[in-house]
């Protein structure tokens, strides 16, 4: 045991529902350091002092960039934190995305992440489909080793429809499943309802539109009667719209995450919701 480290232990299943995605921490593109890393570290101690327990992350993001800082923000780890990293994919040196799915690279990936952050526990691990024909299986079979190992406190699947998810739960249990979901995309409403109903937690990706910002005109005119802004409202609808959906909307600056988080105390009307529920129908 590292002097003076903690274990990372919170699951899933116990954090508050909303979190913080690290992926804007990195450069533009998600590639190489962010143009202000002091502010970087500042976000992250931030969102713990406001209550934030689950940290979205990946050695994809930088590449290492985002582990590095939470590391040097963070580090010793609070036990009520609980970080979760994603494993199945890996940059080349101009940024490209590539697969990386092979059971060894699978496992090599995992411990890299446990170096990177400095613990010997993940929150959990998220394996990320780049190719959704693929046979995961052997993959999925190296996180459940390492899970029993007691490396891994969670597993879920991500960019995965509910055919992945029943073939892994033959295997071992998802714990979440991280989609890309939000107010103007709602491809994933059946898929979020049976989760739901077998008990797996839906981590949307991209809450607010990720790469393409959505257009809030309308979520505006909806928040001014709450004194609240457009990407609140669209948080907070997400919330409201299935008990099973955790947060974690990403951003590089302060501000922004004050925002952020603030809207989980936003408790939009039934009214509302119902025009919500009609601007983008799923
Ligand atoms: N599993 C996957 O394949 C996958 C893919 C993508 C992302 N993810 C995870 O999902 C997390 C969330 O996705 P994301 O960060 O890409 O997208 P997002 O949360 O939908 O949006 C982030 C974008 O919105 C801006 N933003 C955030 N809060 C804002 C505010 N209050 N006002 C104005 N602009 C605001 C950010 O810019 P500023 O930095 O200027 O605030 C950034 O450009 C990521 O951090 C990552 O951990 C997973």
């Amino acid at each position: 045991m590292i002097p003076g480290y903690r274990p990372v232990v919170k699951h899933l299943t116990d954090v508050s529902r909303m979190g913080y995605g690290a992926m804007q921490l990195a450069g533009p593109h998600v590639f190489g350091p962010p143009a202000d890393p002091e502010e970087a570290k500042r976000v992250l101690v931030r969102a713990l002092d406001l209550g934030v327990d689950h940290i979205d992350t990946s050695d994809f993001y930088g590449p290492f960039v985002t582990n590095e800082i939470i590391r040097e923000a963070l580090h010793p780890y609070d036990r009520d934190l609980c970080i979760v990293t994603k494993v199945g994919a890996r940059r080349d040196d101009e940024g490209n995305w590539l697969p990386d799915f092979e059971p060894e690279s699978i496992r090599r990936q995992v411990h890299d992440n446990l170096g990177r952050l400095g613990t010997d526990r993940l929150g959990g691990v998220n394996l990320r489909l780049m190719d959704p024909s693929a046979d995961f299986r052997a993959q999925w079979e190296v996180l459940a080793e390492l899970q029993s190992e007691g490396l891994i406190g969670d597993l879920g699947l991500s960019e995965v429809t509910a055919e992945h998810v029943a073939t892994a739960q033959e295997i071992a249990p998802v714990a979440c499943v991280q989609n890309q979901f939000n107010i103007a995309q709602r491809g994933d409403d059946p898929l979020i309802a049976s989760l739901a109903e077998q008990g797996v937690l839906y981590v949307p990706y991209f809450p607010l539109g990720g790469f393409t910002p959505f257009d809030t005109t309308e979520l505006d005119r909806i928040g001014a009667s709450y004194d609240a802004t457009g990407r609140q409202v669209a948080l907070a609808w997400l919330l409201q719209h299935s008990p099973n959906i955790l947060l974690i909307p990403g951003t590089s600056s302060v501000a922004h995450l004050e925002e952020n988080v603030a809207a989980r105390d936003l408790v939009l009307s039934d009214e509302d919701v119902a025009a919500l529920d009609s601007l983008h129908p799923a």
